[in-house]
């Protein structure tokens, strides 16, 4: 995939994502800066849902895994 979770893979990148990017864990939760999040499509229910439990989070946080 082209999203955040797997190119972080790619380059070696210590993010987690340990459900390979079916909105079940909320390990590769990512902190964009403001400008990113913006530009970004609103995350889903699901998403909204995991990120919730996600530790330490901010109101420019996303899962990883859900950001193309
Ligand atoms: Fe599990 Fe992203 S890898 S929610």
């Amino acid at each position: 995939g082209d999203d955040i979770l797997s190119v972080a893979h790619e380059y070696d990148v210590d993010l987690e994502g340990a459900c390979e990017g079916s909105i079940a864990c909320s390990t590769c939760h990512i902190i964009l800066e403001e400008d990113t999040f913006d530009r970004l499509e609103e995350p889903g229910d699901d998403e909204n849902d995991m990120l919730d439990m996600a530790f330490g989070l901010t109101d420019t946080s996303r899962l990883g895994c859900q950001v193309k």
